[in-house]
């Protein structure tokens, strides 16, 4: 009754405080300062790296945004920003392993990009794309088929997220069966986006059509969310259950 009253029945629930998050390796993410819309300062960097160390992370896969007309990124400005955060880690004394690729929107740029080989990977040859969210590029397909042939593994950042992609279609299918693996963001399983995200994502978590899981986090308030509401969750249970790729990069 108490409990009512005071609406603690309405407490959001989370796993137990014994659960331990079984994935060590934190994959997409815009840690690197100043370059795309994720963290603005190094110190800010710093000390998102720092909490993951905390939180039993072994390793962060980062991933600053490329678009040929907005980003302009250059695998020579991502690593060079990655060599400057590394520094600033070590100086704090940070044994956590920093790593940088990108996130490719796929646009008239990247195909460039592509037929030079100038790409950023991670793991095995992964290489991380996403689209816009309203319509699909008109070189979807033939990137990702160029991709392949390249040698590259292409892996589609929060699939969950694209409008275009009918609810209930087998697109999800369709896009695995021609090798594309999916990486699904924390913050869809808590309903950050919207209801309709949330509702794919557990969709996809519950017909295992996910390969990776990502934060996308941008800055510290993204960091609290999927730390202390995403991997608290009790789907998070369920998500982890998958045979999820995260701990072998
Ligand atoms: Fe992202």
């Amino acid at each position: 009754m108490f409990k009512k009253l005071f609406g603690l029945d309405n407490k959001p629930k989370t796993l137990p405080d014994d659960f331990v998050n079984p994935i060590k390796v934190d994959l997409h993410s815009h840690y690197l300062p100043g370059i795309d819309d994720g963290c603005k300062e190094i110190e800010e960097s710093v000390n998102i790296l720092k909490i993951l160390q905390e939180k039993g992370y072994r390793k962060a896969i980062t991933t600053p945004h490329v678009m040929g007309d907005f980003y302009k990124n250059t695998p020579e400005i991502i690593l060079g920003k990655l060599e400057e955060v590394r520094a600033a880690m070590k100086k704090e004394g940070l044994t956590i392993e920093l790593e940088a690729a990108a996130e490719y929107y796929i646009d008239e740029w990247f195909d460039e990009k592509l037929l030079n080989k100038n790409l950023l990977t991670f793991g095995d040859n992964y290489v991380l794309i996403e689209t816009g969210f309203i319509q699909p590029p008109p070189n979807l397909i033939t990137s990702i088929f160029n991709l392949k042939m390249a040698g590259y593994k292409p892996v589609l950042a929060h699939p969950e997220r694209y409008q275009y992609f009918e609810p209930g279609s087998d697109i999800y299918e369709q896009l695995m069966n021609s090798g594309v693996l999916l990486q699904m963001n924390l913050l869809s399983i808590i309903g950050y986006y919207s209801p309709q995200v949330k509702k794919i994502a557990e969709h996809l978590v519950n017909h295992k059509k996910i390969n990776f899981i990502g934060g996308d986090t941008h800055n510290m308030k993204h960091l609290f969310m999927v730390q202390e509401q995403a991997c608290r969750s009790p789907f998070y249970a369920e998500v982890v259950k998958l045979p999820l790729l995260n701990n072998e990069l």
